[in-house]
């Protein structure tokens, strides 16, 4: 889990650097293909429960699972990128958000604070903790600034398989009362709204919008449960990650 983890950092890392305004999501999609395949890897989401491309490209009122495509980045955009790898018969899952270019005012505070949720779910994770502590911990983040916690896509097991039963949702259900243990593997991944959090899906059967059209971010981790914390599983062995690498527009 930690080779494939960094891995599955590396391909978003490098996939991050050459994101420009003016590049279509399908070219991001050949670039993390290729670099999945060229490094060993399957580029999970390929051809995983029919899904017809080898990463997510989720843009602006797009929460999740937007399907890459001809359209051209614009400059003030917003893009998660969500790679998925597997190699060595485990998973690693990372996205980020990307702005591109000049981005007005709210879409930065909506991707810097998510990006801070993502941190806060990850702090409430330790053997003996509960998995609706990440979510609280997430939500108390989102609502004190003022933003949505979708509540249709949730943090999930990973290892093995892609998404394995374990549920972790990104708002507070006492009823997700597991106990997490030492050892567990799992994502974390948030996607917070600057307007209201519910959400709509596109006849494609994926892309999953807001539905009042407003903006939305997305950062993802694979991390393991440990004794007294958590381990971030999706970063390079110098532990570098495209969380940290891209906090600047890019192109
Ligand atoms: N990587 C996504 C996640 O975080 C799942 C994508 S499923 C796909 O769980 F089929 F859309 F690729
Ligand atoms: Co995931
Ligand atoms: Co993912």
């Amino acid at each position: 889990m930690r080779r494939t983890g960094a891995l599955a950092a590396e391909v978003l890392i490098a996939a991050c650097g050459q994101v420009r305004a003016g590049m279509t999501t399908d070219a991001i999609d050949r670039f993390v293909h290729d670099a999945a395949v060229a490094a060993g890897a399957y580029p999970s989401p390929l051809g995983y429960r029919g899904y017809p491309k080898s990463v997510c490209t989720s843009v602006n009122e797009v929460i999740c699972h937007g399907i890459p495509d001809s359209r051209r980045l614009a400059p003030g955009d917003i893009v998660n990128i969500d790679v998925t790898v597997y190699r060595e018969g485990v998973h690693g899952d990372t996205s980020v958000t990307l702005m591109i270019g000049e981005v007005d005012e709210h879409s930065r505070r909506l991707v810097a604070e998510t990006r801070v949720a993502l941190h806060e779910g990850i702090g409430a994770v330790q053997a003996g903790a509960a998995v609706s502590d990440i979510g609280r911990a997430i939500q108390n983040h989102a609502w004190r600034h003022s933003l949505g916690v979708v509540r249709e896509f949730i943090g999930h097991g990973v290892g093995t398989e892609f998404h394995s039963g374990l549920q972790v949702p990104h708002y507070y259900d006492r009823r997700h009362s597991t106990v997490l243990g030492e050892g567990m593997t799992f994502t974390i991944e948030p996607m917070l709204t600057l307007g209201s959090p519910e959400a709509a899906m596109w006849d494609d059967g994926w892309t999953a919008v807001t539905v009042d059209g407003r903006r939305t971010a997305q950062f993802e981790h694979t991390l393991a449960c440990t004794a007294d914390g958590a381990e971030i599983l999706t970063r390079t062995p110098a532990g570098e990650c495209a969380h940290d690498l891209f906090t600047e527009p890019v192109g």
